[in-house]
């Protein structure tokens, strides 16, 4: 289902021409003199580009190795042809949901993302108050800027929460407390890392491949090219530490120290027997992330978790795995009604809220587009996308000639 890849490894549709495209918009406007107007996802990411150190934006925007599933996330969504209705009064859409006893006014969680508040002044806090005004919510990565309690606190509302299996079983059950006390409405259990897949951008763009003062200088230039993002997140936008993290490791730790004990952390040896110890002891919904086959559904569903989301980490992690799309109809085949399943990669617009939907997915995740528009514009970004994502989810289905989503994707 995958295309061909262009030069550097970068992935077609969104990857591809990327650059060309940013120089032409870029010049464009500055000879108009106008501010660049956001009307969909695409612009959000070159805006993003714009506003971002490079380090960072190709941190967001990369998959690993090739790129091959990044690729196949977004490809194999756009080959799926909606089914055109007509004449079916579609007056009254509502495109509204119910997952774990909580209403959703649309069914897209904005999907955990680490270091996603060094996008924006504390970023997460944003975000998080922009899906909850649009009646959702956010997942907040273990390895967030801002700490449960921060976004909890700045948003009004607790955020869901998502937790990695680490080598340290003492911090993971701290973590499992932590989120229970501040009542966290649902778990994100991440199964799909083990061990980190590598991130060939990362090390061309020096994240990664350059130790030491020369990485550190690098990283610097980089950031001293973008000084809108100087000023709101590196001088105002402090501490930049890991926040859920920065009780073990002390808050004035540097972010590479914090990177580097988590690179270590991240547990190979983790087995199903992790996944039955977090049911014990995590009482509220458990939504196992990172699920590409149907055994493996099958597995967590045995051990009682009440979703799972199909994933591959947004191409993330095994390059050349399959997408969630191409795995998802064998895994509703599979466990299909006795869990919630998730879904998310490549979720681009409303209409692709809609395929996962028709392929049986009850909500989906989105990662880069909400961590784009709180680069390009803040809480006001985020909800400018998700009111977008609404508006075309709405027309979708008005032209489908549907009011409510069909009778399978309600228990
Ligand atoms: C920059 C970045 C960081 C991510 N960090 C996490 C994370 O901390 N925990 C996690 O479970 N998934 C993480 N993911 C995966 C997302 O939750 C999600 O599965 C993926 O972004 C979906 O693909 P999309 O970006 O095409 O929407 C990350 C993804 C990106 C792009």
């Amino acid at each position: 289902m995958c295309q061909a890849q262009g030069a550097h490894g970068n992935a077609p549709g969104e990857l591809r021409n990327g650059r060309r495209q940013i120089k032409f918009q870029s010049r464009r406007l500055l000879a108009r003199g106008q501010r660049m107007i956001l009307a969909d996802v695409a612009d959000f990411r070159t805006a993003a580009r714009r506003r971002l150190p490079h380090f960072l934006f190709e941190y967001i925007d990369g998959g690993s190795y090739q790129q091959v599933s990044l690729a196949r996330n977004v490809a194999d969504l756009a080959q799926l042809s909606l089914d055109q209705r007509v004449l079916r009064d579609v007056s009254a859409v509502d495109p509204s949901v119910t997952l774990f006893g909580q209403r959703f006014s649309l069914p897209l969680i904005l999907a955990p993302v680490g270091l996603a508040g060094l996008n924006a002044r504390r970023g997460e806090v944003q975000a998080a108050r922009a899906a909850l005004a649009a009646g959702t919510v956010l997942c907040l990565s273990t390895v967030s800027a801002c700490s449960i309690e921060e976004v909890s606190a700045g948003s009004g509302h607790p955020p869901w929460f998502q937790l990695y299996m680490l080598r340290d079983r003492g911090f993971v059950a701290a973590m499992l407390q932590r989120a229970a006390t501040a009542n966290c409405p649902a778990l994100v259990f991440t199964v799909d890392l083990p061990v980190p897949g590598a991130r060939y951008r990362d090390r061309r763009s020096g994240l990664t491949g350059a130790p030491g003062l020369a990485g550190d200088l690098r990283r610097l230039g980089q950031a001293l090219a973008r000084p809108r993002w100087c000023w709101d997140v590196g001088l105002l936008g402090r501490p930049l530490t890991l926040g859920n993290v920065a009780g073990v490791l002390g808050s004035g730790t540097p972010l590479g120290d914090f990177l580097g004990w988590l690179a270590d952390n991240f547990d190979p040896a983790a087995s199903w027997a992790d996944l039955e110890w977090v049911r014990q002891l995590w009482k509220g919904p458990l939504i196992v992330k990172g699920i590409l086959h149907p055994d493996d559904a099958r597995a967590a569903a045995a051990i009682g978790v009440d979703g799972i989301v199909v994933s591959n980490h947004g191409g993330r992690q095994l390059d050349g795995a399959f997408s969630a799309v191409a795995a998802l109809p064998g895994i509703v085949d599979a466990v299909g009604g006795s869990v919630k399943i998730l879904a998310d990669g490549g979720v681009r617009s409303g209409l692709d809220i809609l395929r996962y939907r028709a392929l049986g997915a009850d909500a989906v995740l989105a990662g880069r587009p909400w961590v784009w528009a709180l680069a390009a514009a803040g809480e006001r970004g985020v909800a400018q996308l998700l009111s977008m994502f609404d508006a075309e989810l709405r027309v979708a289905m008005a032209l489908t000639g549907q009011t409510r989503f069909g009778p399978s994707l309600h228990s």
